[in-house]
């Protein structure tokens, strides 16, 4: 780690926090108290204790930041040419890059996760910006022929005001990768971070607008989901939402959204297979498993929660995986450990359910499954990296999204049940494959109900790739250029000459 980095996060860990943390909603260009004067603390997942605190917003402050991000889309925003818009986000992005160490300390903090994984969030949500920053001026309409006498062409113009819904496994990445490309089409936007996790949205709105972006085009209304949340996805002049959480709550957006026809992308998470075949190279796939299942405790929407594994390598392989999961450092993040904290103590207690539930079955876990503390200090929300081995199909801990450190085995016999299992839940976000047969990689892509497939690298790609899910994982694609189409809504004209 960076010494600077390392220095700052001892800090951090010493003191229990850091200074100068905004506590305010980000409203038209400043941080505001408020409207009804509450507030609430957030958390350090890591030991438990509360360490700073943030404005409780309500329909009131969420109808102050709609109206300015209202007002910014008739001011100087509207009227900018795209050229400039790209500049904005360049600079952007440059100031993320100079702010990433204090931003990855906060994210941290906030979120529990290793702050190698945090600084890791804060520099691809620079890249975000940057990425988006380029396409500001390309969104180009078309000509179309109608002969000689008509003459018609489209127009790509910013749908207005955005919401963006955002939850706390990665705060600063996930509400970068829709804010950028909104404001590369021209929007403005209200951002509604996690309750447990509003630090690096609002760090994030003050920098936007210190590198030059105007007053109002991005706001950020803290609190919670009911309180804040529910009257921003309400409000009739919020012409998108983007929504990343659970599939409860989504549909909850989905039926506001109906009320007033507004347009959603909605990103709900998953229960994704990573299928290791018998040809794979086995290391390799070693490597993909642990990261997949254990980065970020496993509080990933993409997480390759299922290992999908031909039967004559599994013996062997897992025998390997529980030796690795059983030696992951478990630590507060900002000691920079393999596996952090989970997010919050309900988070902590919906992941012991589901093993506590397993057990209860008469299901063996091969290693971890049960709680834990920082070995430091004896303090925090931690669950040991955990493996429940060869499950049958229809089990809970198979077909449901757990959101933390456990993995379930599936064992298969073949090529062909193992897509058949990739494909048996009702989730269709992501599917990986570790083989080295062409053939099979590119049949098993054909086949999968999924966003996204990753074939010999589990989480392959960046920015420049679309993500999103099929069922029940949501709808709508983010990341790549196709995710600014979202912003844009197309008009077209045709003229009679
Ligand atoms: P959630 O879906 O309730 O929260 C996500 C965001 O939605 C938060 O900002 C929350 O304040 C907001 N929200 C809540 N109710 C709302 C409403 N009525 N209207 C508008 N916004 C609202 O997720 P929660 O309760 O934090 O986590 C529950 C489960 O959801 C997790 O255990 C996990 O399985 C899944 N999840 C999936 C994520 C993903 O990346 N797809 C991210 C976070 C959670
Ligand atoms: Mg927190």
């Amino acid at each position: 780690m960076n010494a600077d980095l390392q220095r700052l996060a001892a800090e951090a860990l010493s003191r229990g926090g850091i200074d100068g943390l905004p506590d305010g909603h980000f409203i038209d260009g400043a941080f505001v108290a408020a409207r009804a004067g509450g507030s609430f603390e957030s958390v350090d997942p890591g030991t438990g204790k509360a360490f700073a605190r943030f404005a409780a917003g309500d329909a009131d402050d969420v109808a102050d930041a709609v109206s300015s991000a209202e007002r910014a889309l008739a001011g100087p925003w509207g009227r900018m040419k795209p050229a400039e818009r790209g500049r904005i986000l360049t600079a952007a992005a440059a100031l993320i890059r100079a702010n990433a160490h204090r931003l990855a300390v906060a994210e941290c903090l906030d979120v529990g996760k290793p702050i190698g994984e945090a600084l890791g969030d804060v520099m691809g949500a620079a890249r975000a910006f940057e990425y988006y920053a380029g396409a500001a001026d390309k969104l180009e309409g078309e000509t179309i022929p109608l002969g000689r006498d008509t003459f018609a062409f489209t127009v790509n113009e910013p749908v207005g005001v955005t919401a963006h819904i955002v939850p706390w496994n990665y705060p600063i990445s996930t509400t970068a990768r829709s804010l950028a490309p909104a404001l590369a089409a021209g929007c403005t936007a209200v951002v509604k971070p996690a309750e447990t996790t509003p630090a690096t949205a609002l760090m994030l709105a003050a920098l936007l607008v210190e590198a030059g972006l105007p007053a109002g085009v991005v706001n950020v209304v803290t609190g919670f989901g009911g309180e804040a949340g529910a009257p921003l996805v309400a409000h009739a002049a919020v012409r998108h939402i983007t929504f990343t959480g659970s599939v409860a709550t989504g549909q909850r957006v989905m039926k506001a959204a109906a009320d007033n026809v507004t347009r959603l992308t909605l990103e709900l998470g998953g229960k994704s297979p990573l299928v290791v075949l018998a040809d794979a190279d086995l290391d390799a796939a070693l490597e993909g498993v642990l990261g997949a299942i254990y980065e970020n405790a496993g509080q990933i929407c993409s997480a390759g929660s299922r290992l999908v594994i031909e039967r004559s390598v599994h013996a062997a392989f897992v025998e390997k995986l529980v030796a690795r999961a059983a030696a992951l450092t478990i630590g507060h993040g900002l000691r920079n450990p393999q596996v952090g904290p989970v997010n919050s103590a309900a988070q902590l207690a919906k992941v012991e359910g589901f093993v506590e539930a397993a057990k209860a079955r008469g299901l063996a876990v091969a290693v971890g499954g049960k709680r834990t503390t920082d070995p430091e200090t004896g303090l925090g929300w931690f669950y040991e990296p955990t493996v429940l081995d060869d499950l049958a199909a229809d089990d809970p801990i198979v077909q449901e999204e757990i959101f933390g450190p456990v993995l379930a085995v599936q064992v298969v016999d073949g090529f062909e049940a193992a897509v058949a299992a990739a494909n048996g839940t009702q989730y269709g976000l992501v599917a990986g494959i570790y083989t080295r047969d062409l053939s099979k990689a590119l049949t098993f892509a054909r086949d999968v109900d999924v966003g996204q497939v990753y074939v010999n690298e589990y989480f392959a790609g960046g920015i420049e790739v679309p993500f999103g899910g099929n069922r029940l994982s949501g709808f709508g694609r983010e990341k790549g250029l196709q995710a600014v189409t979202s912003y844009c809504k197309l008009k077209s004209v045709a003229v009679r000459l």
